[in-house]
C-alpha cells in the first residue's frame, strides 16, 4: 500500500484528498505558530549568512550526524582530487536538498504527505566540514587556524567511534518524524559518496510540555540548562567568523564543537539537593545563582554567606566556566539530550550531547573544556566526555551555488 493511499485510508477520502484541519478542542492551545513554519521564514533572526539550525529558539528533536567521505584516509594527488570530487557532490546535493526542505517542508520528501497532516515543524538543515576533510580533498592550505584539532583533556573518556567526521549533518524539527524523513532523504542523496560514521538521535523539552515555550528547558540531571548564553550583539560576535579571519571560505559562517557527554544519573540522583546545586552553583527549583533571586540574576562569583564562605564554590560549574576565569572565553551551549537506554552492565546510557558554537574554538570551548579538566569542575564526577568532534559551518549558500563551494574551488 502507498504512502498516497495512506492519506485518506479509514476516513471516505480518496487518496490525494487532505482531511479538514482538527477542531480545536476547548482549553487546548493554538498550534504555536513555529511549529507551522518552514526554518526558512521562522524568525529565528540572528547574524545574516549564518546557515539555519545555529542561533534562535533550538527546534524539539535534533538528529546530528557525522559521516566519512570514502577515500578520505587515502594518499596521493589522484586520490584528493577523488575526495573532493566526492565532497562536493555530496555537499551540492545536500545543499539543493536543505533548500527544498526550508522552502516547502516535509511535503517535499515525504511521498504523500500533505501540508494538513505534516507541518514544516521549523525543520532545519546545517552542513558543516570536518577538520581532515580539506587536506584529503587535496586544500590542506584552505585550512583555517580555527579549524585546528581538539587538544586531549584530562578528563577525556573517548570512543573512536563517537568522535570525528569528515561531513556534519544537522536536521532539527518540532517533530520527531519530520526529522527522521528529512534524514533519510538526505542520506540518500549522498549515498555512493560517503556514509555515516556516528548519530545521536537528541531532544529537548517540547513545546506542549511547557507554559512558557521560551523559558530556558532542563536537562536530564534536572537543571535549567543554557540559562548564561550570550544574546544580543553578543550573541553575533560569540559565533560569527569575521570576514578577514581566516580563508574566505568560513566567512561569515562559525565553528561547532560536539562532545557527547554521559551523565551518570543513578549516582547523581543519589545526591542530595543541597549538594547537587553546590556543584553547578545555581538553585535547582529555580535555576537562579546561589544566594540570588530568580533564574536571570547576574551570577555574582564574589559573593560571600554569612560566615564569608563563597556562595558559588571554588568547584562550581559556573565558576570554572564562566568567562571572567577563562579570559573572556564565550560560546553558544546549544545542546541536546540523548538516551539510548541502558548498556550491558546495567547502567543507563544518557547524556547531553553538547554542542558550542563560536567563531574561534580556540578561544570559546578550548580554553573552559580545559579548565574543568584540569581544575576539578565538580560536575566531572557525574559526567563522562565519550565523543568528540570538530566542525567548520561555512555561511549559507550563495545564490546558485552550494555550501562550502570555495573551499573546493
Ligand atoms: C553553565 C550544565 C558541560 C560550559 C551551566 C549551567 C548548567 C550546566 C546547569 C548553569 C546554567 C546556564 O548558565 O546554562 C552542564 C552539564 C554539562 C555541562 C550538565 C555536561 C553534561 C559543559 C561543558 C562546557 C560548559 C563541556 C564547556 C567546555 C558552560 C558555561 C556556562 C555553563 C560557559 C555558563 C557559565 C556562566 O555562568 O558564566 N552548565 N554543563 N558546560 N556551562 Fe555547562
Amino acid at each position: 500500500i502507498g504512502a498516497a493511499a495512506l492519506v485518506g485510508a479509514g476516513t471516505g477520502l480518496g487518496a490525494g484528498e487532505v482531511l479538514p484541519p482538527r477542531a480545536q478542542p476547548a482549553g487546548e492551545a493554538a498550534t504555536p505558530p513555529r511549529l507551522a513554519m518552514a526554518a526558512a521564514e521562522s524568525p529565528e533572526g540572528g547574524p545574516a549568512r549564518l546557515q539555519p539550525g545555529i542561533t534562535g529558539t533550538p527546534p524539539a528533536f535534533s538528529h546530528v550526524l557525522a559521516l566519512d567521505v570514502h577515500g578520505a584516509g587515502g594518499e596521493g594527488a589522484s586520490e584528493a582530487a577523488a575526495v573532493a570530487e566526492r565532497a562536493s557532490q555530496v555537499l551540492r546535493a545536500w545543499s539543493a536538498a536543505a533548500e527544498r526542505l526550508h522552502r516547502e517542508g516535509p511535503a517535499a520528501v515525504v511521498p504523500g504527505a500533505a501540508s494538513a497532516d505534516l507541518l514544516p515543524a521549523s525543520l532545519s538543515v546545517t552542513v558543516g566540514i570536518g577538520p581532515s576533510l580539506p587536506a584529503a580533498a587535496g586544500r590542506g592550505d584552505a585550512r583555517p587556524a580555527a579549524m585546528a584539532d581538539l587538544p586531549a583533556f584530562a578528563t577525556d573518556a573517548l570512543h573512536e567511534q563517537w568522535c570525528g567526521g569528515d561531513l556534519l549533518l544537522q536536521v532539527g524539527a518540532e517533530d520527531p518524524v519530520v526529522a527522521a524523513s528529512a534524514v533519510q532523504h538526505l542520506l540518500s542523496q549522498g549515498r555512493e559518496h560517503a556514509r555515516v560514521r556516528w548519530s545521536v538521535r537528541g531532544f529537548r523539552r517540547t513545546a506542549a510540555a511547557a507554559e512558557d515555550p521560551s523559558a530556558t528547558p532542563r536537562n536530564l540531571m534536572g537543571q535549567i540548562d543554557g540559562t548564561n548564553n550570550p544574546a544580543g550583539s553578543l550573541l553575533d560576535q560569540t559565533v560569527q567568523v569575521r570576514e578577514g579571519a581566516g580563508p574566505a571560505w568560513m566567512a561569515g559562517g562559525s565553528y561547532l564543537v560536539v562532545r557527547r557527554i554521559r551523565m551518570l544519573l543513578a549516582d547523581w540522583f543519589a545526591e542530595d539537593v543541597g549538594h547537587r546545586e553546590g556543584v553547578i552553583g545555581r538553585d535547582l527549583p529555580t535555576g537562579a545563582p546561589l544566594g540570588r533571586e530568580g533564574v536571570d540574576a547576574e551570577v555574582d562569583l564574589a559573593a560571600e554567606d554569612a560566615r564569608g564562605r563563597p556562595l558559588i564554590g571554588d568547584h562550581a560549574h559556573i565558576r570554572l566556566a564562566s568567562p571572567q576565569n577563562n579570559l573572556g572565553a564565550r560560546m553558544l551551549r546549544r545542546g541536546y539530550n540523548y538516551d539510548e537506554g541502558w548498556r550491558a552492565d546495567g547502567t543507563r546510557d544518557a547524556g547531553l550531547l553538547f554542542m558550542a558554537w563560536q567563531a574561534d574554538p580556540a578561544r570559546g570551548f578550548v580554553p573552559v573544556q580545559r579548565n574543568l579538566a584540569d581544575n576539578a569542575d565538580a560536575l566531572n564526577e557525574y559526567t563522562r566526555h565519550e565523543g568528540s568532534a570538530l566542525f567548520a559551518v561555512p555561511p549559507a549558500a550563495p545564490e546558485g551555488g552550494y555550501l562550502g563551494q570555495e573551499l573546493f574551488e
